[in-house]
């Protein structure tokens, strides 16, 4: 067939701009979408949104009634990047009463009343649950549910073919079981928009479309619980196949998008609540340390949660310029302050006040099969042994795998009886379009991997010394795997 140019023009207009499948305008452009919540401080919660135009002053109503906001408050914080169609806006909530329901309204002619759960403060010993997602990827046309190219699903046996995410549809279903979700890395899965053909010729509006639906589908669960995020390899790669390094779009290089989404969101470090000034002195040291939404902490009733940047930042980093990873991303901080930063942060932590001390990170050192990220062994598991970390999360292979307690690759003799060995897990298998990794071949400390059908990690703080991990199965919420950690905690400030 021979087209005349008057017909081609509209034929590649179709197959270019029409193909990245964006989600429509709302008319009123100060419509709030993608909202995501964060725990900001001790009785701070910022709340953020996107909306399809500038913000010259975002505000947040707020009160303990959904009849009586009475509280406003506002920032002049609606930043955007060159690729990117919407304004990322942010404003932070302060002063909140501990472990209360707050009602809240985005200010906007087309808005309604959401609620958030507020942090519990540092020392409160409620028992309570958090969830680690990690790897989870966008649902519909450009991710892993869309029959078409299956190519890299055929190890999924059971994927409904219709639009349907099952892990953040289990997250809705379990809503009030759990206080929080932290993220380590790989979000949207924005980069693999090469992976579906029609996005081809049209990489930039692909990659921020696929990140306008994947913030979409994720606002019922992050407008209603703090969703913590750090970096993974998927926010700044640009060269998964080596011809599209050229077409690579502004926001997708050197976590841009990602930096503007959750770079005014995510906490420094708290202020410490010790009595002993040496702790007051290293939490001091760790906040301006502290590189959000890169590497930070955050203290949570009985836990301590410090996240890692495994990307960029240490010694052989695998993203940084010239890294294995090829992405030519970072420094985001100076010479070694990301490992100064966890020093100051796990030395300042109170054992009397947060038993348990979480570290999350994306690529893991202890994984069945491939993965295993040595440069990051090599800079954090000193770290983690030497102040008593109880449990390592992490995620990159994806599945869901659990670890005895180990250093070093020798598993603690003590096993889950009170080791002195952090306790590792890889909670990568929440779904996205590059499907899940195969369980690798066996390693010694392995004691559960499962790679059948997505998954997440259920981790509930029972008491100051029993935390239980459940790997739950997305499409059922049958339990998988079931453990628990058991730990003295009987040293106030543990160096070891
Ligand atoms: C108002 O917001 C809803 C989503 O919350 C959206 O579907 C609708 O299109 C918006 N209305 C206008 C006039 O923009
Ligand atoms: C998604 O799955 C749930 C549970 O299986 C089902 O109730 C729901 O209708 C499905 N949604 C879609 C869009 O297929
Ligand atoms: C404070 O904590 C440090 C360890 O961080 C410890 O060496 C010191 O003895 C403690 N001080 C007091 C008064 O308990
Ligand atoms: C990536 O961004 C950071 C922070 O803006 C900047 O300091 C760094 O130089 C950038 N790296 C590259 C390779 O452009
Ligand atoms: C823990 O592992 C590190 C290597 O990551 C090693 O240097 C150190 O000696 C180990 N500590 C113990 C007590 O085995
Ligand atoms: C790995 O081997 C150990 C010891 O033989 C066994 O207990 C564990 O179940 C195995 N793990 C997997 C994933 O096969």
């Amino acid at each position: 067939m021979k087209f005349t140019r008057v017909q081609l023009l509209p034929l590649l207009a179709g197959t270019a701009v029409g193909s990245a499948s964006y989600p429509p305008i709302p008319k009123d452009l100060t419509t709030p979408v993608q909202q995501r919540l964060a725990v900001k401080g001790t009785n701070a919660v910022a709340v953020a949104w996107n909306t399809y135009q500038k913000l010259d002053q975002p505000c947040v109503q707020y009160g303990i009634a959904s009849s009586s906001l009475t509280s406003q408050a506002c920032s002049s914080d609606s930043t955007t990047y060159p690729t990117s169609r919407t304004y990322s806006n942010v404003v932070t909530l302060t002063g909140l009463p501990p472990a209360t329901t707050i009602y809240y309204k985005i200010v906007s002619t087309n808005s309604s009343v959401e609620h958030f759960f507020s942090p519990r403060v540092a020392g409160d010993k409620t028992p309570f649950a958090m969830n680690a997602i990690i790897d989870m990827g966008v649902y519909g046309a450009d991710g892993y549910t869309i029959q078409g190219d299956m190519s890299k699903r055929d190890t999924i046996p059971h994927i409904d073919p219709s639009l349907n995410h099952t892990t953040i549809g289990r997250l809705a279903q379990t809503v009030d079981d759990y206080e929080f979700i932290i993220h380590p890395g790989d979000l949207a899965y924005a980069d693999d928009w090469i992976e579906k053909p029609k996005n081809i010729l049209d990489g930039k509006n692909a990659f921020e479309a696929i990140l306008e639906q994947f913030y979409s589908q994720l606002a019922p669960i992050s407008a209603r619980k703090a969703y913590m995020a750090s970096p993974g390899n998927h926010e700044a790669a640009c060269q998964e196949i080596p011809f599209t390094t050229g077409l690579c779009p502004d926001g997708q290089k050197n976590f841009t998008d990602f930096m503007n989404r959750f770079g005014h969101t995510m906490p420094s470090a708290f202020a410490s609540t010790s009595s002993n000034n040496t702790a007051k002195v290293n939490a001091n040291k760790a906040q301006a340390l502290a590189k959000p939404p890169f590497w930070y902490s955050f203290e949570y009733g009985m836990v301590h949660i410090t996240m890692i940047d495994t990307e960029t930042d240490f010694a052989n980093a695998p993203d940084q310029p010239g890294g294995s990873a090829g992405l030519n991303s970072g420094p985001f901080g100076g010479a070694n302050q990301q490992l100064d930063f966890l020093a100051a942060d796990l030395a300042s932590v109170d054992r009397t006040v947060t038993p348990w001390v979480i570290v999350g990170g994306h690529r893991p050192w202890y994984t069945t099969g491939t993965g295993q990220c040595k440069p990051c062994q090599a800079a954090f598991e000193p770290l983690l042994y030497k102040y008593g970390v109880d449990l390592a999360i992490f995620g990159h292979v994806h599945n869901s795998q659990r670890f005895l307690p180990v250093n070093n690759s020798v598993a603690d003799p003590r096993g889950m009886n009170d080791p002195k060995a952090p306790m590792y897990i890889v909670a990568g298998g929440a779904g996205n379009i590059e499907g899940m990794s195969a369980v690798g071949a066996n390693y010694s400390t392995n004691v559960f991997a499962y790679a059948n059908d997505f998954s997440y990690a259920a981790i509930t703080f029972q008491d100051s010394n029993h935390l239980k991990v459940d790997f739950i199965q997305s499409s059922t919420g049958a339990v998988l795997d079931s453990s628990v950690l058991y730990k003295s905690h009987t040293q106030q400030f543990l160096v070891q």
